[in-house]
């Protein structure tokens, strides 16, 4: 199935604190519930993020007891704004949010009954268009490869990511389905694994050849000329191209440049943020300590000790290669062409 989708009147989602030893559905019938999922991360990924806020509009369009429109419209921000207290980092997150409050608010439709019928079909359709730009993304993404090429990456920017195929696996995946021998370095992406658990498990079901890696041999094997090319997702991307993503992407970046090789973040124009400046204003969540001090419920580290957990890092965009779109690939000066990209999409 796909990592979240509506059904009836309930959303389910692939728990992805479970695997890869289980994989568990989750079922949610309310918005509290969906938000609970995404701020505890049984839904992960900012693409994912964003279509799990979409559903969670819908159930709060489904679920509302309003009798006239400005009660409906009220119980859709009060549902906004609780979702939107989930992560903030992940822009696609209040990208979402804004898309389906604006949907509301803008429509025409008189009758509630109609209205919230169609607020699940605007979640729907982000949850659709989603998969559709991965795959563009994943075309265009796969002219960077070459038959042969190593690939680093970090942190999971795959199907469970997204709704399906994912941004970067998805550049994996056709390259992988052009016929091109990749071969993928997997940094495990401490604290939470999402590399260890989730991109190894993709990746091994897809059958393209990989080696799991702790995140500080990443110096190790590029250095060495194991690896031509980093490539990564991100939560959010500034306007001037600097980029958000999973903690330790920032160190790849600048061993990238030490090293020679280029280093690309594949995104959904939805995740480029125009109206912030530069990623020194981009939100870092900071995740509960015992994802630090703890492995899978495991202590590892003393009690008491003290601890921080950013769960993002910034890569200034001089070390960005280029950024892969569905619109296309962004090459600096990325002022300009993100602005171009995105309007595009538009
Ligand atoms: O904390 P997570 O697991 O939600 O972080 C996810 C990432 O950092 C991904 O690289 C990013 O969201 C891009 S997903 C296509």
């Amino acid at each position: 199935m796909r990592t979240i989708e509506w059904d009836a009147g309930v959303v389910r989602l692939v728990d992805q604190t479970k695997l890869p030893q289980e994989y568990i559905i989750l079922e949610y019938d309310d918005y509290l519930g969906v938000g609970k999922a995404i701020k505890e991360m049984e839904i992960r990924g900012a693409p994912a993020i964003g279509a799990a806020a979409a559903f969670g509009m819908a159930l709060a369009a489904v679920k509302s007891k309003a009798g006239t429109r400005d009660e409906f419209l009220r119980d859709l921000e009060e549902a906004s704004l609780y979702l939107g207290g989930t992560r903030p980092t992940a822009v696609n997150l209040f990208w979402a949010l804004e898309r389906m409050l604006r949907r509301a608010r803008s429509s025409d439709i008189a009758d509630l009954d109609l209205l919230r019928e169609d607020l699940v079909a605007e979640a729907q359709r982000v949850a659709d268009e989603d998969v559709v730009i991965n795959k563009r993304m994943g075309a265009n993404g796969a002219a960077l490869i070459v038959d042969g090429m190593s690939i680093l990456t970090h942190c999971n920017a795959g199907a469970l990511a997204t709704v399906d195929f994912g941004t970067t696996l998805g550049v994996m995946r056709a390259a992988h389905a052009q016929g091109k021998r990749i071969h993928v370095y997997v940094d495990e992406t401490r604290p939470y694994l999402q590399g260890a658990r989730l991109t190894a498990w993709e990746l091994m079901q897809e059958g393209i050849p990989m080696t799991l890696i702790t995140d500080n041999m990443a110096g190790h094997f590029i250095s060495r000329g194991k690896v031509d090319i980093v490539l990564v997702g991100a939560d959010r991307v500034a306007a001037n191209g600097d980029v958000a993503n999973k903690i330790g992407t920032y160190s790849l970046a600048v061993l990238a440049r030490e090293n020679g090789i280029p280093f690309y973040s594949v995104v959904p124009t939805s995740t480029v943020d125009l109206q912030t400046t530069t990623g020194e204003d981009i939100p870092i969540e900071e995740r509960d300590h015992r994802e630090v001090t703890h492995v899978r419920g495991v202590p590892i580290a003393p009690e008491g000790v003290q601890v921080a957990n950013p769960a993002f890092d910034v890569t200034p965009h001089r070390y960005v290669t280029g950024i892969v779109t569905e619109e296309g690939i962004a090459y600096p000066p990325f002022e300009i062409n993100l602005r171009r990209v995105v309007e595009k999409a538009k």
